[in-house]
């Protein structure tokens, strides 16, 4: 049987620091409002948080192209605030996590700039510079870039091209670089020193390139992405930064794109060589879409249950799960796997689906109040770089400006970057400033935190009750895993620990479905622990259920 680490117990609220609130009135989401809302997160029932970057940046990318690693951006405080962040959480006993973002550093970063000075500079090789082809009208390989173009830029004074696999303001560092890696562990101990509790790594296991940037498979399918995915130098480098993290009692949770069960457990299996203690994978954000969100297919709840039952029972007893529906880069889940019209039914739902399962949850900021995306009509409203890009890229395909727009509203990440709306008052409480950075969603005059602690029945009230649920049994958190056989909209699966067992039922459908129970699970003799519906009437041993139905028995 695997360990019972801290890690395995907790719940983590993820904030986005810049929509979650505004403490000095400038429009700006900052470390004042955290300040303001520390008492609101613990009463959520989690035990930790994760912040999206919080370094200096000049929000390219909105932190995640970081121009200083050891600071924290003037728009958000100062190191001294953050200092007060972490005690007062620690007080409260929530643990903070920190993002690292070491794939790549913004332009700005004064290691990027001084690498651009020439070839001897001693930062030029913190970086992959290279010359182009055909007297450089031509970069040097066929790679691109994930928010779409190319993945190389020319710099004119240099005559050389550098890599990014982001955005052209997101250089991707060279971390076959001894110095590079030596950088990282002192980021590493700054704020592990600082006292933070974990690292949220993003696209870690990109970070290690294959030697000579050798040209991936030709367009239309192809970005190179095979030789930059958990490539050859990724389990090595890991090892190092363990090794550092292994002094501290903290944790890593390490972002993965196309991972898969099988070769998670090369990383994160709980033996002498792991170097993470979990990973958020990508497929079971796939049932709506064709590997990433602007390749959009209509809801299809049999390929997300096939994900989580591959997830769930390969890693049972060996490895960990990081459980989680959104976060900064998706669109609001109830408007992708739920239903804007059963919002409440369909929020529990969802909440009970995935926090019901093995593993650590995670929840993002408005996800507990049943936030909605925000069906932006224009493209000049939008801000994120990777909408902007797309929305570029389908118009050079002149596809109608109709059906891009269509698709923005319902892929773009600005979907989950809305303030968070915290009452009904003007800006939705969100700041004192005339403006918001970012537009807040029309829908908060009824969705909002204040709405939502005054009404006994919400997604609020029963985000607590499910994590008070999780903390008290557990089942919830080390039970094995059982995919039921059911109708294709319900997903119901049990677990079994120590003589108890957990049923948990689940329609992802607005219409009536039929559900049985297994013939050695008697319904009559578990207690109803979890529900959406005010009633939960039996028909032998299963029951109708009715639109987003979800409940949990126990025995
Ligand atoms: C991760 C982040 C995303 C960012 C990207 C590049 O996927 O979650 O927000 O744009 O990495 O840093
Ligand atoms: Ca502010």
């Amino acid at each position: 049987m695997q360990g019972k680490q801290w890690y395995k117990d907790i719940a983590v609220y993820q904030i986005w620091p810049r929509s979650f609130c505004d403490g000095n009135g400038d429009g700006i989401g900052d470390l004042t409002g955290v300040l303001s809302k520390l008492d609101y997160i613990k009463d959520l029932g989690v035990d930790a948080i994760w912040f999206s970057p919080l370094y200096p940046s000049p929000n390219a990318d909105y932190g995640y192209d970081i121009a200083d690693y050891k600071d924290i951006s003037p728009d958000y405080g100062t190191l001294e605030q953050f200092k007060t962040v972490i005690d007062e959480a620690h007080k409260r006993g929530l643990k903070i996590i920190m993002d690292l973002v070491i794939n790549h550093t913004s332009d700005r970063h004064k290691w990027f700039l001084e690498s651009k000075k020439g070839d001897d500079n001693p930062y030029h090789d913190y970086y992959f510079w290279r010359k182009g082809k055909k007297g450089a009208k031509k970069p040097p390989n066929n790679w691109r870039s994930v928010f779409q173009g190319g993945a190389w830029e020319y710099d004119k004074n240099l005559d050389e091209y550098y890599l990014h696999i982001f955005a052209k303001e997101q250089v991707d560092l060279n971390m076959d670089n001894p110095k590079v890696r030596e950088e990282v562990k002192s980021i590493l101990r700054f704020w592990l020193d600082l006292g933070v509790d974990g690292f949220r790594e993003d696209v870690i296991t990109y970070i290690s390139k294959k030697e000579g940037l050798p040209n991936g498979f030709p367009l239309p399918v192809g970005t190179g992405m095979e030789h930059f995915t958990n490539g050859p130098h990724l389990r090595e480098y890991l090892e190092e930064f363990r090794a550092v993290l292994d002094e501290y009692d903290c944790f890593t949770v390490g972002e993965a794109p196309m991972m898969t069960p099988k070769t998670a457990l090369k990383f994160i299996k709980e033996d002498d060589k792991q170097v993470l203690n979990m990973m958020f994978h990508f497929q079971h954000m796939s049932a709506d879409n064709i590997i990433h969100n602007w390749m959009r297919t209509p809801f299809n709840p049999a390929k997300l249950k096939r994900v989580y039952n591959r997830w769930q029972t390969k890693l049972y007893g060996k490895a960990w799960n990081a459980l989680y529906l959104e976060n900064h880069d998706q669109p609001r889940i109830i408007s992708r796997y739920g239903s804007e019209k059963y919002r409440v039914e369909s929020g529990k739902m969802l909440a009970t689906m995935y926090i019901c399962q093995s593993g650590t949850p995670f929840i993002y900021q408005g996800q507990e109040i049943g936030m909605l995306n925000a069906n932006i009509e224009h493209i000049e409203d939008y801000v994120d770089v990777s909408t902007l890009n797309n929305y570029q890229m389908f118009k050079k395909f002149h596809l109608p400006e109709k059906f891009i727009m269509s698709l923005c509203k319902y892929a773009s990440r600005d979907n989950a970057r809305t303030p968070v709306q915290w009452t009904a008052e003007k800006n939705a409480g969100f700041t004192t400033a005339d403006k918001p950075w970012f537009a807040v969603n029309p829908n908060y005059r009824e969705i909002n935190v204040a709405a939502a602690e005054a009404d006994p029945n919400s997604i609020l009230h029963y985000y607590r009750k499910l994590l008070r649920f999780r903390k008290e049994n557990p089942i919830v958190r080390y039970g094995d895993f059982e995919l039921l056989k059911t109708a294709a909209p319900v997903f119901a699966y049990r677990r079994r620990y120590e003589g108890k067992t957990l049923l948990v039922i689940n329609s992802f459908s607005a219409n009536e479905q039929d559900f049985r129970a297994p013939y050695d699970f008697n319904m009559h003799a578990a207690d109803l622990v979890l529900s959406n519906y005010d009633t939960a009437p039996l028909v032998h041993n299963g029951f109708v259920m009715r639109p987003y139905e979800c409940r949990v028995y126990l025995k």
